[in-house]
């Protein structure tokens, strides 16, 4: 435990913060809350990183398989033998993530194991295992223009010389002590990881390499923020704040919209299957509802917000997303084109993963952030479906599988996390880096205002639907 603080120490020493460029705006999640969380304010800051030079090259020259770039303090209610199963999950999970990709920066995670049940009655319907998600999101601007909120996990991997402000942890972990897990052989060394879970118990494993994968920026701002609607999550000014989420176009109306849908990263490879049209062009078309001129200068209240949205146009967009939504096969993710088959005609099929949209009614934070159930059962790429089973342990799924060489990460999944922007082996070269938002385009006077407190709260809308749903992975 005392080697482990005195790297978290040193991690901050050399980490020096030359100059405060201008303030701009992140985004912390509650993770408690899967669809809320609050704007933060965080410098712009240019770090000294030739002193991390060094330590960065080993990482590179050496991608060995045991390497755990995951770095997880725990915080951990249940007895010494309990906690010390949890933290060997937690590593063995971050040593199967490190040994498919290839991470050039360690991933922090806070992680806590305790009761979630004791308080609020829950646990009743449904057993409340867990839920894991990035701390923060660091807006970034796309090669198309759009600035979508990225984990800073993958931010990290980028290794701008300037970026904005890191929180201390990239991956915050919350998960239900009560609930029947088993822990397995944790000395996997035996290879006989799969003896002896019970018909009740979750295999631990599996669902912390579930977890980290969401965390890493696997799911969608789309969501039910409003009964019968799904929309990205609205970053607005309720507060009287204006938030940087614009894009860097030639107007140099950066600080216009101040209100928006905003995407996540991953947003930006979701597609209809219906005819292709991304999903990010819809969100663009629902943004349009902010550019209306009876808007300006106005400031508008959520309630406001909720009655002229309701006859506007774009309502009946957000309407319609939300059938699709509840229809099964319509979304999915269109990765990057495999390195393999570049030359030969590109196969869609080989590039689209479907997304869960065969709930009905829809589920908060599950469908569209998970693959489909039904057709990823019994496949290399069962992982991020949105349903996992008691009794099964994750080899089992994988033996299910085929026996993927790959293990836990089927081909699939490690594309979509290629696609974002995260290195492996066949794919050594960021596919996709966006831009840090360009200090020179922040508007310096509503800087001086922003500048006053530190943390700004920003009620993201969510009327109705505040319930504690953590993300519920049912029996
Ligand atoms: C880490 O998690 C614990 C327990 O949930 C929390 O109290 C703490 O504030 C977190 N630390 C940070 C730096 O976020
Ligand atoms: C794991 O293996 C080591 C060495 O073989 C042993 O000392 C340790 O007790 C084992 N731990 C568990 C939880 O089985
Ligand atoms: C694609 O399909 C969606 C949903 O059916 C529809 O709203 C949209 O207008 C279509 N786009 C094009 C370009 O046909
Ligand atoms: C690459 O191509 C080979 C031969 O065509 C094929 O067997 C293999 O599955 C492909 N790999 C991927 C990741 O598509
Ligand atoms: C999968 O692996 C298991 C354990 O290594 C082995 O027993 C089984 O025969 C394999 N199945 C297939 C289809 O290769
Ligand atoms: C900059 O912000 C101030 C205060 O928010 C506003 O009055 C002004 O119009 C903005 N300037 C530009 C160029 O957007
Ligand atoms: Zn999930």
């Amino acid at each position: 435990m005392r080697m482990r603080s005195i790297v978290v120490i040193l991690s901050i020493w050399i980490t020096f913060i030359s100059f405060i460029v201008n303030a701009e705006y992140c985004f912390d999640p509650n993770i408690l809350d899967s669809r809320g969380g609050k704007v933060v304010n965080c410098a712009l800051v240019t770090e000294i990183k030739s002193l991390l030079k060094n330590q960065n090259e080993r990482y590179l020259k050496s991608p060995t398989q045991n390497v755990n770039m995951f770095e997880t303090t725990l915080h951990c209610s249940s007895t010494e033998e309990i906690c010390t199963k949890v933290k060997a999950s937690f590593d063995l999970a971050g040593e199967i993530l490190s040994s498919t990709i290839h991470f050039v920066e360690k991933i922090k995670v806070n992680a806590t194991f305790k009761p979630l049940c004791e308080k609020k009655g829950h646990c009743e319907d449904e057993e409340i295992l867990g839920s894991a998600g990035p701390i923060r999101f660091h807006p970034m601007i796309d090669d198309d223009d759009m600035v979508r909120l990225y984990p800073q996990s993958l931010v990290k991997q980028f290794q701008y010389h300037t970026h904005l402000e890191y929180s201390q942890y990239d991956i915050g972990a919350i998960f239900n002590s009560e609930a029947k897990y088993w822990f397995g052989n944790i000395n996997n060394s035996n290879n006989n990881y799969n003896i002896g879970i019970e018909k009740n118990q979750f295999d631990f494993l599996y669902i912390i390499l579930h977890e980290l994968i969401h965390g890493l920026g696997f799911g969608s701002s789309w969501d039910q923020y409003y009964i019968g609607l799904i929309t990205p999550l609205i970053i607005n000014k309720f507060n009287g704040i204006s938030v940087n989420i614009e894009s860097n176009d030639n107007n140099n109306n950066y600080n216009k919209g101040k209100v928006k849908f905003v995407e996540w990263a991953f947003d930006k490879y979701v597609i209809l299957m219906g005819n292709g049209t991304k999903v990010s062009s819809i969100t663009q078309e629902l943004n349009k509802f902010f550019d209306q001129s009876s808007l300006d200068n106005v400031e508008i209240t959520q309630r406001d917000f909720e009655i002229n949205f309701h006859n506007s146009k774009q309502y009946n967009i957000a309407k319609q997303m939300f059938d699709i939504a509840q229809t099964p096969n319509t979304i999915g993710f269109l990765s990057k084109e495999n390195n393999n088959n570049s030359k030969e005609k590109r196969d869609l099929n080989k590039d689209i993963v479907l997304l869960e949209t065969s709930f009905n009614p829809f589920r908060v934070a599950s469908s569209i952030s998970h693959i489909d159930n039904s057709l990823y059962s019994n496949t290399e790429d069962f992982l991020m479906r949105p349903i996992i089973m008691n009794g099964v342990t994750l080899q089992q799924e994988i033996i299910n599988g085929g026996n993927y060489s790959g293990g836990p990460i089927g081909p699939k999944l490690k594309q979509i996390l290629a696609t974002l922007g995260y290195l492996t082996k066949d794919n050594p070269t960021f596919y996709n880096k966006p831009k840090v938002i360009d200090p020179a385009l922040i508007n310096i006077s509503s800087i001086a205002v922003s500048l006053k407190n530190n943390i700004y709260y920003i009620d993201v809308v969510f009327t109705l639907l505040i319930t504690l749903i953590l993300h519920l992975l049912l029996q």
